[in-house]
């Protein structure tokens, strides 16, 4: 039990999300500023061994699923060599992806024993795709998630929804489910530094559910079971091969149940999406020193709630915002 990574309030942390890179071959509005981002010095990156190596440190402390994110982790150059090192790990490994180049990479993910890929696409429409991702590669992005799926991956797209943009796109995306055995999960755009939010840029759960529930007949929008340390509150349609879901970190977080712990591209490891504080590993690894104890100081400094930002009225703070990463290199 002392081997567990739990923090003050008595939750443990299973599930690690790596940034393997701060890169990413689209420019998504809500996920990084026009200008881009300060990069990382490449000598500052981790290499495939360190992150296989802190990795591993997780994982003898009680991780049991890694989530590689990024930027968009599949244009890292060596990333069919990490996921090969990552998958002799005894952990679930999953990816969360934009898919503009998933169609390179099907044969890994299966040598791998990667079932979940978790796909952003924001809108149906290839002008709005191509707005919101400032690239034009809304094509590629839509046979990749027919390809995912015709390959028996478990799919779920996320669509981050931003008011008078997507929203009218709602029903649109849960028709997909109809034929689809997919999860599209809807989520409440979230402030990070480079942004530009505000809460009257976000649609709400409880507006999602008002355009659902006018939508389709009351009895045949189903609430299912979330599953564990979920993110989204699940519903379905009935008939339908797939489901739709609302992921709602501001309006309603989910912080109680959370089991996740970060790693960054530059290998920091941040407890919480939203917290401003970042511990360093990677030095003391180059150093030859144990990163355990670092973790576990890093694990009991985490807030209950959004790394601090309890209260919307925090959230809604610029200042904090702007303490925090874009969220280009922290990856969701
Ligand atoms: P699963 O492993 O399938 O549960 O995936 P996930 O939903 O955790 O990950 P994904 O990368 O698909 O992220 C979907 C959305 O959930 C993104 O907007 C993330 O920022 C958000 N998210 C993921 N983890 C957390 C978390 O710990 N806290 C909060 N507040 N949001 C999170
Ligand atoms: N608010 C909510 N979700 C976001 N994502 C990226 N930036 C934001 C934001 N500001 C989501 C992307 C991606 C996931 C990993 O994080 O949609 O699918
Ligand atoms: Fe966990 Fe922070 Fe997300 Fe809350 S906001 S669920 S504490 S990572």
């Amino acid at each position: 039990k002392q081997n567990i990574l739990q923090d003050t309030f008595g939750r443990e942390h299973s599930y690690l999300r790596i940034s393997l890179t701060e890169l990413c071959n689209l420019r998504c509005t809500y996920c990084m500023p026009a200008e881009g981002v300060q990069l990382s010095p490449k000598a500052h990156i981790m290499t495939f061994e360190e992150v296989y190596t802190i990795a591993k440190t997780f994982v003898e402390h009680g991780v049991t699923k890694i989530r590689l994110t990024g930027g968009e982790p599949l244009v890292r150059k060596d990333v069919d060599v990490i996921l090969k090192k990552l998958a002799t790990l005894p952990v679930e490994l999953a990816i969360s992806t934009n898919a503009v180049t998933v169609d390179r990479f099907i044969d890994t993910f299966k040598a791998c024993g990667i079932k979940n890929i978790n796909v952003s696409l924001d809108s149906l429409n290839p002008e709005k795709f191509n707005q919101i991702t400032r690239r034009n590669d809304f094509k590629k992005v839509y046979e990749n998630i027919h390809l995912l799926v015709q390959e028996d991956f478990k799919v779920k797209l996320n669509a981050v929804l931003m008011k008078n943009f997507n929203d009218n796109e709602i029903i649109d995306f849960i028709e997909l489910t109809k034929e689809l055995p997919i999860s599209v999960r809807f989520i409440e755009f979230m402030p990070f530094d480079g942004n530009k939010w505000n809460k009257e840029k976000m649609v709400s759960y409880a507006e999602v559910m008002e355009i659902v529930n006018s939508a389709f007949d009351e009895n045949t929008v189903i609430r299912i079971q979330d599953a564990p340390n979920d993110t989204s509150k699940n519903y379905k349609i009935e008939g339908y091969k797939g489901s739709f879901a609302v992921i709602s970190s501001v309006t309603n977080p989910f912080c109680d149940s959370c089991n996740r712990l970060r790693l960054t591209a530059n290998g920091r490891i941040k407890n919480c999406l939203f917290s401003s504080t970042e511990s360093d590993l990677l030095t003391p690894l180059r150093e030859g020193k144990d990163i355990e104890p670092i973790i576990q100081k890093a694990v009991q400094a985490k807030f209950k709630i959004r790394g601090g930002m309890d209260t919307l009225e925090k959230l809604e703070e610029p200042k904090l915002h702007t303490q925090n990463r874009s969220m280009i290199t922290i990856g969701g």
